[in-house]
This record gives structure tokens, C-alpha cells and sequence, in this order.
């Protein structure tokens, strides 16, 4: 960086203000991208139940009570918590003509945002990465194996992530949104990922379970542990979730 540039970060949100002036640069068009990832080739398919496990839990306590916890019990976590989890994170909560609008808001209602798994203890689950089908609300088995001790190395040796019962990581789909907003999609994308995880802490802390964010990670080894290119789609945010 030479001196006087103001850095790729300061000029990314310079160069993707909205102003009265403009709504930024008009050139270029990107392709619309489908609205949801589906793996029909997957080995494994199961089907959750979007309405299990869930609990009455005061919302202001919740929101007092969440912390991000990094230390879980060894119990493994029930299908119905898991089920929760994700109902919580991107559950379908309305569908409108094409719209599927989900518990966490979206710009656009473009949903840029994939849910991958990695499982490590979870009741009639096998271990592995996994991919959330939001419309099916079922899960997609990409890669059997314990990929625990990997993915903490990936996080920069955060070893909280291999002693988790599952870990949730969120990749972004640029065109999805890009198609519509450009380059302050990119804004958007990490503003969405944001909404998920808060969610999914409410939600863990309504049931009882720790959890914690994680934006510290080489991106490349988690783009290859889900299997995804780390350029049309690539890797946001984690979160671990095991018991308490
Ligand atoms: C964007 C983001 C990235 C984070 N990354 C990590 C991380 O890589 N490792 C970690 O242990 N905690 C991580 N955290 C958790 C923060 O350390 C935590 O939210 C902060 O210390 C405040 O504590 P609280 O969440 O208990 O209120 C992250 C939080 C956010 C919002």
C-alpha cells in the first residue's frame, strides 16, 4: 500500500456509498443467481422436522443471558435442538408467490447467505459436512468424517470448534446479490451472515446451549471443506454450538 492510499477498506466503503448524487457504478451486470444451493447428488439426505425443539424462553432474558461460550459438555446434541438451531438461522417463516421469507432478514430478500454443517456429535447424525436445504428444511450430506480437529485449524487453531457438538458456516453466494446491488452487495453479505448468527445465538441461548462466533479463519481451508471455489461463493462466518 502506498503512502496516501487510504487502503482497499476505506476505499471499498468510499467507492459504494449511496448518495443523492448516484447510487454508485452502473457498468457492470452480473448474472442472477438461483436462490438456494441444492446437492442432489448427495450421498445422505434427512429431513428435519422445522417445528421440533423448540422451548418458551422470554426473549429479554435471552438476550441478557447470551454470551459466546467456547465450552461444551460431550453430550451429543438432539436432532430436535439441531432442528431448532436451524429453524431459528434460516427457517422458512412466510412464503409469498417465489418470495421464501425467512426468520432472519435479507436485503433484497435475496438470501445470498448457505448454511453448511459440520457435525461431530449429533443423535442419528453421521459426522461430516453437510448442506442445509432451506426449502426442503433437510440436510445434505457432502462429506462423511470428523472434521473437527480441521476445521479448529482452520479457525487458527480454536480449538473450541472440535470439541463443539456441530459448527454452523455460512459461505455467500456473490451473484445472488450482486445481480441486483453490485459491489455493495458485498455490504450486504456480511450485514445477513450478522442477522443469522445472532439469531442462532438467541435461539442456542434459549435452549440451553453455548455458542460462540468465529470470524478469525483461513478462508481457503474452510472454502475446501464445505467443497465451495472461494470466488462466486466464499466462506463469511462460523459459529460453534455444543451443550452446557
Ligand atoms: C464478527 C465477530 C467475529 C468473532 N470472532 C471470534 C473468533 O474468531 N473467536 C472467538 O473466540 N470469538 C469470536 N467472536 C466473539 C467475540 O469475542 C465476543 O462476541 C465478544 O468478546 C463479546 O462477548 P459476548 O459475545 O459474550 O458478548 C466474534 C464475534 C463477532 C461479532
Amino acid at each position: 500500500m502506498s503512502e496516501g492510499d487510504p487502503g482497499i477498506g476505506r476505499r471499498y466503503l468510499q467507492e459504494t456509498r449511496y448518495t443523492r448524487a448516484g447510487l454508485g457504478e452502473r457498468g457492470r451486470v452480473y448474472p442472477r443467481g438461483e436462490p438456494y444451493k441444492h446437492y442432489p447428488a448427495a450421498s445422505m439426505r434427512v429431513k428435519l422436522n422445522p417445528e421440533a425443539g423448540r422451548r418458551p424462553q422470554d426473549l429479554w432474558e435471552c438476550l441478557k443471558r447470551r454470551r459466546s461460550l467456547r465450552q461444551y459438555r460431550e453430550r451429543p446434541l438432539t436432532q430436535e435442538e439441531l432442528a431448532a438451531l436451524l429453524w431459528a438461522t434460516q427457517g422458512i417463516s412466510l412464503a409469498v408467490r417465489n418470495f421464501l421469507f425467512r426468520t432472519a432478514p435479507s436485503a433484497g430478500a435475496l438470501y445470498p447467505v448457505e448454511t453448511y454443517l459440520a457435525v461431530l456429535r449429533v443423535e442419528g447424525l453421521e459426522p461430516g459436512i453437510w448442506h442445509f436445504h432451506v426449502p426442503e428444511f433437510s440436510l445434505e450430506l457432502l462429506s462423511a468424517g470428523h472434521y473437527g480437529p480441521a476445521l479448529a485449524a482452520a479457525c487458527l487453531s480454536q480449538n473450541f470448534m472440535a470439541t463443539a457438538a456441530v459448527d454452523f458456516i455460512w459461505t455467500g453466494i456473490l451473484n445472488r446479490c450482486q445481480w441486483k446491488y453490485r459491489e455493495r452487495a458485498i455490504r450486504y453479505l456480511f450485514l445477513d451472515a450478522g442477522h443469522i448468527c445472532q439469531n442462532l445465538m438467541l435461539a442456542a441461548t434459549a435452549l440451553g446451549l453455548g455458542c460462540c462466533p468465529v470470524g478469525a479463519f483461513f478462508d481457503e481451508e474452510v472454502e475446501r471443506l464445505v467443497g465451495v471455489d472461494g470466488e462466486e461463493e466464499v466462506s463469511l462466518y462460523l459459529a460453534a454450538v455444543g451443550p452446557l
